[in-house]
């Protein structure tokens, strides 16, 4: 297995409702290191630009205006397998889904206001990472 690096974002449910920290024990006890993270408000334009592949979705618009609907964490994460281990540590989209002791069947509210994004690949993380974040953020 190698390191990988993987785009993790708390979303809006979860900063309202001041989990990042309990969030971030969750991810850090994977063995996941967060090597650089911040806290913004996203615009519409950059929501719906990080989610561009989402854009004929029927859930789309909803998804873009939850998700400026109040500050985001945004993080990248380190280490093996990073980019599945974050998925695990997740949980299935859907809360309903997830299994017991991830993120988002301890603190997800619904399949949208669902805590926490994670990239879906190693190569879709390299694309969202670089959305988020120049070289010199990034402290391994
Ligand atoms: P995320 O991993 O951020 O990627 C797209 C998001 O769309 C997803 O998590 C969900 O929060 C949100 N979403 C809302 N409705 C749906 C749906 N029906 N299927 C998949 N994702 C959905």
């Amino acid at each position: 297995m190698a390191t990988e690096r993987t785009l993790s974002i708390l979303k809006p449910d979860a900063t309202r409702r001041n989990l990042t920290g309990k969030i971030n024990t969750l991810l850090e006890g994977a063995g996941l290191r967060i090597v650089a993270q911040k806290r913004i408000q996203l615009s519409r334009a950059q929501a719906e630009g990080f989610y561009a592949v989402h854009r004929e979705r029927p859930f789309f618009n909803d998804l873009v205006t939850f998700m400026i609907s109040g500050p985001v964490v945004v993080q990248v994460l380190e280490g093996e397998n990073a980019v599945q281990k974050n998925r695990d540590v997740m949980g299935a989209t859907n809360p309903a889904n997830a299994a017991e002791g991830t993120i988002r069947k301890t603190f997800a509210e619904s399949i949208e206001a669902n805590s926490a994004h994670g990239s879906d690949s190693l190569e879709n993380a390299a694309i969202e990472i670089a959305y988020f974040f120049s070289g010199i953020e990034i402290v391994g």
